[in-house]
């Protein structure tokens, strides 16, 4: 290949190939060329690097191949390649036989082929006939150049990782230590079948789906924990290891289905890595390594790969799925049922007309336009982000409350608030827009997320969009409640001192220690109402001194406290319900 006159080398095109991300930034790009050569400023801009990138592109790169989206095509670099085989060596010396399902280009093939010592067997799989030559051609390089290391058996097979016998591999190679190592491609079931792409396996219900899912073979999975599943369970009697780069989501599943799956797995470590610095890709990704042929168990113990410090060790405990055992074990008092019933803000979807701006005693709404209202249907309003502070009564936003239950008649409005039934009325196509069902068939305006408990003075509130177990206690301004929006949780309280003891005790040490205990940090609205329905407000009572909490809340008295105990302890609270 040419390149603005000048003739590339094949080792030159295969290194600027290999980090082709890089030439997305051409100060990155030359930081790597001075590394390796010790050239200052390869490149004078970022058009120059653009250029090659384009050429390369054309010519060489996996992106000019027919879309090969379906094929989750992330070649690990050798770097990696080379570490995670170093790292599976102190794991087990011992390894005879290696196995990667999904080669590639055949990376890891190579470093382990430079690894291991004992090596007496290899088979590499492989769907795309590109890499099964460069897999073939990469190892053929090594012995040249390296004649006199020894030479194993090597199979590099041209198949699909989901058509190949891998019980009958399993069965002839009994006998040796093993490694089965790789990377499987990084796609789900449904993207695939977004793309109509057919490299699928046949029906599987390996999570055993019920219901239509299960008849269909529907249910969402990703490619990559079909292969892992499938690949420990044929080789789960082999002495040895298995080590796949995987996504976090496909690991915290693995071991979420070993209570029911009980693979021969154990001592299993998820060592984070850095995907965007190793693939290019915002996923959340590690190397997955476990100890095959060994007693079940049901934790897996998380590191960060490069410098192989101690995140947490979860998985399976007391008979619950836990993100930290030992939070956990610390905290599992507070796991019960909360007296106070966790609910979720108010619902409209309608934020261009029912969120207001006050500026200067008047009201604009999100379309720029001032309203005027009367004071009476119009509430402060906090949102997620406003819930930084450990107790609030101000607010950014207003938000106008048509409704005190659900399915309220709303004509009312017309005739006792006629300022504010102008204002609804001459925006009623943005209400009639709401695509939710739950809308249908509604009186007008209508809004959800909203009964007495919205009226409630004060509330222990928490929010729903970040990872911060932090609650915040919400006082009301001007003798009226603060309402909060639906991304946020909270219990109300009629009382001050109820809700500051409440306040207190969700904020304690134990609580949050329960709450990180069970919180995994890479899920999704992770905090939500089955989260907090599970704090027990009696148990994180008791474990309270009320010294210290009289340090914290102020003017707080004995009776108070003993009042919260009895309001908490649950036989009383059931006798009071009975009457
Ligand atoms: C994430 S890449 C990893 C490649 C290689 N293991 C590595 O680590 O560099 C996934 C590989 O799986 C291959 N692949 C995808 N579907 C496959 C299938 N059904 N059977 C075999 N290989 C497949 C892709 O072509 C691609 O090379």
């Amino acid at each position: 290949m040419t390149y603005l006159g000048a003739l590339v080398s094949d080792v030159a095109l295969e290194f600027f190939s290999e980090n082709q991300s890089d030439l997305t930034d051409f100060t990155l790009i030359n930081e790597k060329i001075k590394k390796v050569s010790g050239i200052n400023d390869f490149f004078a801009n970022q058009d120059e690097a653009t250029k090659l990138l384009n050429e390369i592109i054309e010519k060489h790169s996996i992106a000019s191949e027919p879309d090969r989206r379906e094929y989750g095509d992330f070649q690990t670099n050798m770097d990696l390649a080379h570490q995670v085989a170093k790292y599976s060596h102190t794991k087990n010396k011992e390894v005879e036989f290696v196995l990667e399902p999904t080669c590639g280009k055949g990376n890891f093939l190579l470093a382990c082929i430079s690894q291991f010592k004992n090596l007496k067997k290899v088979v590499g799989v492989e769907i795309y006939k590109p890499y099964v030559w460069a897999t073939k051609f990469g190892i053929l390089t090594y012995y040249l150049n390296n004649p006199n290391t020894i030479k194993p058996e090597i199979d590099i097979i041209h198949s699909n990782a989901f058509e190949f016998d891998y019980s009958n591999l399993a069965k002839s190679t009994e006998q040796f230590n093993t490694l089965i190592i790789g990377n499987p491609p990084w796609v789900t079931n449904s993207e695939l079948g977004s793309i109509d792409s057919k490299n699928l396996p046949a029906k599987s219900n390996f999570k055993n789906h019920k219901g239509l899912d299960a008849m269909t073979g529907k249910g969402n999975f990703d490619i990559g924990e079909y292969i892992s599943f499938t690949l420990l369970k044929c080789f789960e009697k082999h002495k040895g290891i298995f080590a796949f780069l995987i996504k976090n989501s496909v690991v915290k599943n693995l071991i979420y289905d070993q209570k029911r799956n009980q693979i021969r797995m154990s001592k299993s470590e998820k060592l984070n890595i850095d995907a965007k610095k190793e693939f290019n890709v915002s996923v959340s990704a590690c190397l997955f390594l476990t100890h095959l042929n060994t007693e079940p168990d049901q934790t897996c113990v998380e590191c960060d790969f490069y410098n192989r410090n101690y995140i947490t060790n979860f998985g399976w405990y007391k008979d619950k799925f836990v993100y930290s055992v030992q939070d956990y074990d610390e905290s599992s008092i507070i796991d019960g049922k909360s007296i106070f019933v966790w609910r979720s803000g108010v619902k409209h979807d309608c934020s261009k007309v029912m969120e207001l701006d006050q500026i200067n005693g008047h009201f604009k709404n999100a379309l720029g336009e001032e309203v005027i209202l009367e004071k009476d249907l119009t509430y402060g309003l906090l949102k997620s982000s406003d819930l930084k502070y450990d107790r609030t009564n101000s607010f950014r936003k207003l938000t106008i409350i048509t409704q005190q239950k659900i399915g309220q008649d709303t004509t009312y409005i017309q005739n006792k608030f006629p300022l504010t039934y102008e204002y609804l009325n001459s925006h009623k196509a943005f209400f009639d827009k709401r695509k939710s069902s739950i809308y249908k068939d509604k009186p007008r305006f209508s809004i959800f997320g909203i009964g007495k408990y919205s009226f409630a003075t004060y509330k222990v509130a928490i929010s729903g969009l970040y990872k911060s177990t932090h609650f915040t206690l919400v006082i009301p301004k001007d003798c009226k409640p603060i309402m909060l929006d639906d991304t946020c949780y909270f219990i109300g309280f009629d009382d001050l001192k109820t809700a500051e003891i409440a306040h207190y005790l969700a904020n304690s040490e134990l609580v949050q220690k329960f709450l990180k205990s069970i919180i995994f940090s890479d899920s999704k609205r992770s905090i939500n109402k089955d989260t907090l329905m599970r704090i027990d407000f009696e148990e994180a009572f008791l474990a309270a001194d009320f010294e210290k909490a009289k340090e914290k809340i102020e003017d707080l008295e004995i009776h108070h406290w003993e009042t919260f105990g009895k309001l908490v302890n649950e036989r009383v609270a059931e006798q009071m319900t009975l009457f």
